[in-house]
């Protein structure tokens, strides 16, 4: 999964600046930014940044924004327009890297960028780099849209990005979560969920997308 990233850096840095994927310009972009902002964080980690967009978008509203991705290829293409400190690493590593990100945080944010089987060892590691009172929150494809009429249950799917206009040369695997399942793993990690939004495309009828908010459990923090 990683390598389809470092492969498909071009394609992928091509179409989200250039706004080809639809979902994004319907309000996926506009959500995530709005859940992020609301409580005004000063700093945000961006996991999973890519090319840097919600970085440069967080920038421009004050925030101090570090991005992490593990394509060296996709943090070059970030580090190249800034609005923010772009890291080259892998969620395994946060943990012992901790000290190099320049936290805690506010805010981590994972935009569309939890693809893995196993996420309990960045959300641990995400607890630690959080201030007490900060808040996780994570935009990912809604389970009732995504799942594409196989078995609804967790498993293995293939991404071919066929609707994102072209020059995608890897298939990605990732992995499908029900919406049971988001929450297992956050409680699994002391995450409490706050908030659960469905941006919806109106006119369609139909979700964009699952954004989950999430605090430290026993943070005794409300928002
Ligand atoms: C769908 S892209 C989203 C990029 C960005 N958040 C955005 O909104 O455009 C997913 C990103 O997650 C990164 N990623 C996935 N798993 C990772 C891991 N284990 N370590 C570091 N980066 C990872 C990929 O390299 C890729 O850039």
């Amino acid at each position: 999964m990683l390598r389809s990233w470092d492969s498909n850096a071009g394609a992928w840095t091509d179409a989200v600046r250039e706004r080809r994927i639809p979902s994004r310009r319907a309000g996926t972009d506009a959500a995530i930014l709005a859940a992020v902002l609301r409580t005004k964080p000063p700093c945000v980690l961006d996991v999973g940044c890519g090319e840097g967009w919600l970085a440069r978008a967080l920038a421009a509203h004050g925030c101090r924004v570090v991005g992490i991705d593990a394509s060296e290829a996709l943090v070059a293409s970030a580090q190249a327009l800034g609005g923010g400190t772009f890291v080259a690493m892998t969620y395994e590593a946060i943990g012992a890297r901790a000290s190099a990100l320049g936290g805690p945080f506010d805010v981590a944010v994972c935009n569309f960028s939890l693809l893995d089987a196993e996420l309990a060892p960045l959300l641990d590691a995400l607890r630690g780099v959080l201030l007490p009172r900060g808040r996780l929150v994570i935009q990912t494809v809604h389970p009732w849209v995504a799942n594409g009429g196989e078995r609804y249950a967790d498993g293995w799917r293939e991404e071919t990005f066929a609707g994102f206009g072209g020059g995608f040369t890897t298939a990605m695997p990732w992995y499908f979560r029900t919406l049971e399942s988001w929450g297992v793993a956050l409680g699994a990690s002391r995450f409490t969920i706050e908030r659960i939004a469905e941006p919806a495309d109106v006119d369609a009828g139909r979700p964009l997308s699952l954004l989950i908010e999430a605090v430290p459990a026993n943070a005794g923090h409300h928002s």
